[in-house]
């Protein structure tokens, strides 16, 4: 599938537009028009019903040591400026960039690749920001161009190894940057903190900073103790919250891939220490299965375990899910949702203050130069008593932590499907449908009379609003009927409920699926229970 069409269909038909669109838009931001909002809605949905309301605490859930409960909260964005400082984002979420000085743009230094390039001698790192076999076109234009030549004297230019990441090239006065003509324009790089930063209050003065957050994780964290007062719940528990997170990520790009304004879907498992290696298991092996479950089932998705040298500071394991984007080079994966053992990191980081690994591994607080804690914790005690058992221990973490905006995107590109179908006269017609899982349908069901006369709109009417008071369902009467079938292809609409003459005659009417394009009939009356039974 090439995502130029998916990117299109999205705009046409109202499921996604670039933010601020009549101003040009703005980089990393979206909006979700009439369709994108309810698509997304239902992945949310679909997860929050999965996750914590069909959760039954009752019973062993196959492959987990234990029952457990699952709430959920719905924390504020901007949280006190010390959660930040005990979470490693204040001293540790950042991103190296770098700058060019001629063309002004600014790249990420890890995600910057080119090829040595050498004619008569001289030997130039020729840049490019796309990736794969697009950058490597890009370079060996750019390198002609660079050396003045035409493309008959390509020959005349040899490429050095394959193409490799900046960040392996020591000297910058040999760089072509991406955007420039001339050598050596890009600076050395920089740090930069991804969370954006605001001001609360009136006096607008650097004490009253405080940040957008990166992740709804720390909201969960610093609630803990609240939650457990105020319920009844017990360890293992899992907390769970959806929510909007803000990143200021320097090259937005991929669609709403990498955004700076994204939704993130996450839960932390609190569990006893010995017993989280198999809630990592559970988690890990039950959030592939529900990708598989909405559709998402073919070699376009895997799960892949870190290296050890790719964990985050806190983690002692991860294992991300990915989907082969069609954005994406022949072979390579982006990350839907990353489920982490995060150890006791984030209770004791809120505790005692900010954690680093010493020598031996073991996680202290981190001390400045007088000795004193680098960024103090609560100093409230997080750790949690099981009167069963008569033990005291800091809970162990397990993160399942998905993003809203990807998953939807990875529903949409699998979704995306291509055919040829006879018309009314029995010529063929290209058709473009998206093969969405009813769950996720925006809408799930259309109505149309099969003409405009005869008393079928009234019948098809009354079934409409029979439907719509349960799920969202589309009324159409214009146009040829073929043409409104392939307009509900086009946006996922698993069923079209068409009223003809037979109706007026034996009360039935027809149901067509979208993707086998089967029609079978039923009695109008069990429309409704025919539709949710399939749909919900
Ligand atoms: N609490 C852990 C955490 O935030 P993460 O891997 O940084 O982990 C989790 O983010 C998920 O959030 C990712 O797997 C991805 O789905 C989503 N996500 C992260 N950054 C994103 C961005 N810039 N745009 C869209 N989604 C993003």
């Amino acid at each position: 599938m090439e995502m130029d069409k998916l990117v299109a269909l999205c705009k046409r038909r109202g499921f996604l537009f670039q933010s601020s669109d009549i101003y040009g838009g703005i980089q990393g931001f979206w909006d979700y028009g009439p369709l994108g909002v309810e698509l997304k809605r239902n992945v949310r949905e679909a997860w929050w019903r999965d996750m914590v309301l069909g959760h039954n605490e009752l019973v062993v859930p196959p492959g987990s040591p234990a029952p457990y409960e699952m709430v959920g909260l719905d924390c504020s964005i901007i949280m006190h400026p010390q959660v930040w400082k005990c979470s490693g984002h204040y001293d540790l979420f950042h991103d190296y960039m770098v700058d060019c000085r001629e063309s002004k743009k600014r790249y990420r230094y890890d995600q910057l690749s080119g090829r040595w390039a050498v004619y008569r001698e001289q030997r130039v790192f020729v840049t490019s920001s796309l990736s794969g076999d697009e950058a490597n076109a890009e370079i060996g234009q750019r390198a002609l161009k660079f050396f003045g030549l035409r493309s008959k004297q390509a020959d005349e230019v040899t490429f050095e190894g394959p193409q490799t990441c900046l960040t392996e090239v020591e000297n910058f006065g040999e760089v072509l940057g991406p955007d420039a003509k001339t050598l050596g324009t890009l600076t050395a790089p920089r740090e930069f903190n991804l969370m954006f930063k605001t001001i609360v209050g009136a006096l607008g003065s650097e004490e009253d900073a405080a940040f957008l957050r990166p992740e709804t994780a720390q909201g969960i964290f610093v609630n803990f103790k609240n939650v457990l007062d105020s319920t009844r719940v017990r360890v293992p528990v899992g907390i769970a919250q959806i929510g909007k997170s803000f990143r200021n990520e320097i090259t937005p790009r991929n669609f709403t891939f990498r955004s700076r304004e994204f939704e993130q879907m996450e839960i932390e498992l609190f569990c006893k220490p010995d017993e989280s290696p198999q809630w990592y298991k559970y988690w890990r092996d039950r959030r592939f299965q529900w990708y598989m479950d909405l559709g998402l089932a073919g070699e376009r998705l895997r799960l892949r375990d870190h290296d050890a040298d790719e964990l985050s500071h806190y983690s002692c394991g991860t294992a991300d899910i990915e989907y082969a984007f069609p954005f994406l080079a022949d072979g390579e994966f982006g990350e839907l949702e990353g489920i982490a053992h995060r150890g006791d990191f984030d209770l004791r980081s809120h505790m005692e203050g900010k954690l680093v690994k010493d020598e031996n591994d073991q996680l202290i607080v981190e001390l400045d130069e007088k000795g004193k804690p680098r960024h103090r914790g609560s100093g409230k005690d997080l750790s949690y008593y099981d009167d069963l058992t008569k033990e005291r221990f800091i809970p162990h973490v397990i993160e399942p932590s998905a993003g809203a905006d990807r998953a939807t995107l990875a529903f949409l590109c699998e979704a995306y499907r291509e055919d040829e179908q006879p018309d009314e006269k029995g010529n063929m017609q290209s058709r473009t449908y998206m093969a969405l899982h009813p769950r996720l349908a925006p809408v799930k069901a259309a109505v149309f009379p099969l003409v405009k006369k005869d008393g079928l709109p009234e019948i098809a009417q009354e079934i409409y609003t029979d439907l719509k008071r349960r799920v969202n369902t589309f009324y159409d009467e214009k146009g040829a009927v073929g043409r409104r079938y392939r307009r509900q292809d086009e946006i996922g609409t698993p069923y079209c409920i068409t009223v003809d003459h037979q109706t007026t005659q034996d009360g039935t009417v027809t149901i067509r699926h979208r993707d086998s394009l089967d029609q079978w009939r039923v009695p109008k009356e069990e429309v409704l229970g025919e539709i949710e039974g399939r749909v919900m």
